[in-house]
């Protein structure tokens, strides 16, 4: 096992699924005992519990809490912080909001998406860089929606070009205490949200969707565990503030002219 997490606590919000229970799962096989954040799906967050504790021997602790609402953040913030003397790896994960057009946008979805991606963000990081030690990670989950226009996705897309823009602020301002802040980009990666956004017309969206990369199918939630696992690695400490792109080289593909 490569021990150079060994010891280290990581925190990821949306552990119970997708894309953070993959992180989880990898951060975990490095040797990190793991924070598991979640909302409401406790059957779920158990079934991560035991898997960790099993396959890799490391201790867990459980917090849920529905962050789009800001009591709940804040409550969250101080059962981490009571559960939690140290946090070496902090993932903010956690992302939903309502799929819309901007123009059936309301203020209470408004409200919600930018708290558990924004708001959240702000106040836990306010609130945890104290009790992180010096070459501490922070890893955002951004997405491929601020790169690409998707439709309904406005709203979302601008929680997370914010979440960016804070990575990019946060790695300057949390330079001192020798905080690393870095970014992931996935491009589409198989999970609920996907079968949620595409209803069901989801095996259909998906067999189109895993035309637009090079290499024919959609990222597995492994890959950008282990795009995590690289950015929480000293070899990523000089990539302060970036956020990490990756599509499979679905970007450079000329619709028309890449056809096979
Ligand atoms: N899937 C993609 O194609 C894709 C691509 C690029 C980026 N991303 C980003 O990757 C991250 C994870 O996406 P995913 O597809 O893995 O998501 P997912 O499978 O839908 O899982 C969502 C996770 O977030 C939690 N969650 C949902 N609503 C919440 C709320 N109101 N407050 C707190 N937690 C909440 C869920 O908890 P419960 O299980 O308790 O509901 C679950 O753990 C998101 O930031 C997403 O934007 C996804």
């Amino acid at each position: 096992m490569d021990s150079a997490l060994q010891g280290k606590t990581a925190l990821i919000t949306g552990a119970s699924r997708g894309i953070g229970r993959a992180i989880a799962l990898k951060l975990a096989s490095l040797g990190c005992d793991i924070a598991i954040h979640y909302r409401k799906n406790l059957e779920e967050a158990q079934g991560l519990e035991t898997e960790l504790k099993s396959r890799f021997g490391v201790s867990v602790s459980k917090f849920a809490a529905d962050l789009s609402e800001i009591g709940e953040i804040h409550r969250f913030i101080e059962e981490v912080k009571a559960a939690h003397s140290k946090l070496d790896i902090f993932v903010a994960n956690a992302a939903a909001t309502a799929f819309k057009p901007l123009a059936e946008i309301r203020e209470h979805h408004i409200a919600k998406t930018l708290n558990i991606t924004v708001t959240t963000f702000i106040l836990a990081m306010n609130a945890f860089k104290p009790i992180m030690p010096p070459g501490s990670k922070v890893i955002t989950v951004s997405g491929i929606d601020t790169k690409k226009y998707c439709f309904n996705h406005g709203l979302l897309a601008a929680a997370k070009s914010a979440l960016e823009t804070l990575t990019r602020y946060y790695a300057v301002e949390s330079a001192p205490e020798k905080i690393f802040v870095h970014g992931v980009n996935p491009g589409l990666v198989d999970t609920d949200s996907l079968k949620v956004y595409f209803g069901s017309s989801y095996e259909e969206a998906k067999a189109e969707m895993s035309k637009l990369t090079p290499m024919g199918r959609l990222m597995p939630t492994s890959d950008v565990a282990e795009m995590v696992a690289f950015l929480c690695s000293r070899a990523a400490d000089w990539m302060n503030g970036e956020t990490l792109y990756a599509d499979g080289g679905a970007g450079f593909l000329m619709p028309v002219f890449s056809q096979k």
